[in-house]
């Protein structure tokens, strides 16, 4: 497995901590950014910045063609059928809240039920929390095998009338299942139910194509996928979009405003009020054309070398528990190690450059279904290395007595 091409391009792999290689393993928090990206963001401030769909002046004419560009290359990355298809939020948590909100005024009323999974991340549950309290609508949960599988069986069985939606994750974040989205789709289509996906860990570890997975919703970010934060996307089909309430009010939203009434913009605009961040949104486009010169099947490939490699290594040092082993899995190793607190085993591996994540992972919910407080997460990306994957075993092999 070779990868310098793809390491060069991101400077800050080239970091020390405490004197010692940076080892970053945290990527499911959020991927660290190459060169074109950092770039993208420098050249919009230092050439293009102005306000976007007002200004009649070049700079936001060209400000306007670049960022209306990468909501065609968004499209074409998820294969929308439109661009109006593609709204453009501050990420996965915002395009929930989006949908959660507007769904729920439109077409939730008393006595309605709502399924989600019990390996959602918080913000796939508690939007719609908020949504069905306010409705008195009911939230049902698909549980999970110890492996980390959805029970599709029981699945089936909570539908009922009263089912409006579906919102599971495309991939659990703390776990690394791929739940089968495809064939969940169609079972809820086929009780007249919709479906939202919260692919936050998907888009940038395996294809994404909302068409062929037949899911009326698909919610991401740019900054888990090479881009910067602050920009996310909220693809819904046209059709049902076009049936949702605004979900804020301002700017470029509207059509016509008057003290009395106001008229709403079309798709994609209805869902965009206030002045969008142009520049981070051109650094996902930048994003995206780093995924696709390197092609999203060796960005795969490598991460489930790396995987694969990892969960072997683990496996021989004494204690450790993994948690998640479908068969069906994206590169996220989340493990205890004896009855040590992961906590202590991050800050020890971060004295020693390895940076991971330990804690809940904002899915309270899987832990309480292992009846543990936290895992350790080392989640990889197509920038990391197996010679990364030794340093991690060897800091993990040293600590790990140190903790017994
Ligand atoms: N949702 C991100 C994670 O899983 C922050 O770490």
């Amino acid at each position: 497995m070779t990868n310098d091409d793809i390491r060069n391009q991101f400077p800050i792999l080239g970091t020390e901590v405490y004197g010692k290689p940076l080892v970053y393993l945290d990527n499911a928090a959020t991927t660290q950014k190459p060169a074109a990206v950092i770039e993208a963001l420098s050249r919009y401030y230092l050439t293009l910045n102005s306000n976007i769909h007002r200004g009649a002046h070049h700079l936001a004419t060209e400000a306007t063609e670049a960022y209306e560009q990468v909501r065609r290359k968004v499209q074409q990355y998820v294969n929308a059928r439109s661009p109006k298809e593609i709204v453009f939020t501050r990420g996965t948590t915002e395009s929930i809240n989006l949908v959660a909100s507007t769904f729920a005024e439109r077409y939730l009323s008393e006595g309605d039920e709502v399924i989600i999974s019990g390996m959602e991340h918080h913000s796939n549950i508690v939007p719609w929390q908020l949504a069905c309290h306010k409705k008195n609508v009911k939230i049902r949960v698909i549980p999970f095998s110890d492996s980390g599988e959805l029970d599709l069986d029981a699945y089936r069985s909570l539908f009922n009338e009263r089912t409006r939606l579906v919102a599971v994750c495309h991939v659990s974040n703390t776990l690394g299942t791929v739940n089968p989205i495809a064939l969940m789709a169609r079972e809820a289509h086929a009780h007249g139910a919709m479906i939202m996906v919260d692919g936050a860990q998907a888009v940038a570890h395996t294809a994404v194509d909302v068409q062929q997975l037949g899911c009326d919703f698909y919610c991401f970010s740019g900054h888990k996928m090479y881009a910067p934060m602050g920009v996310g996307v909220m693809y819904g089909r046209e059709e049902v979009l076009d049936e949702l309430p605004p979900y804020q009010g301002g700017g470029e939203m509207i059509k016509t405003v008057t003290f009395d009434h106001t008229t709403y913009n079309e798709l994609p605009f209805k869902f965009e009020a206030g002045t969008p961040s142009v520049g981070d949104v051109l650094g996902l486009g930048a994003a995206l054309d780093f995924i696709q010169s390197t092609g999203l099947d060796r960005i795969a490939t490598i991460e489930s070398q790396l995987l694969a490699y990892a969960t072997e290594q683990l496996r021989t040092i004494d204690g450790v528990q993994i948690y998640g082993t479908a068969t069906n899995k994206t590169g996220v190793l989340s493990f205890n190690v004896g009855s040590a607190h992961p906590y202590d085993v991050g800050t020890l591996l971060d004295k020693l450059g390895v940076a991971i994540r330990t804690g809940h992972h904002c899915t309270q919910p899987v832990m309480d279904r292992y009846g543990i407080p936290g895992t350790v997460r080392a989640s990889f990306a197509a920038y990391n290395t197996m010679a990364e994957i030794d340093t991690f075993i060897a800091a993990l092999r040293r600590i790990a007595p140190m903790l017994a």
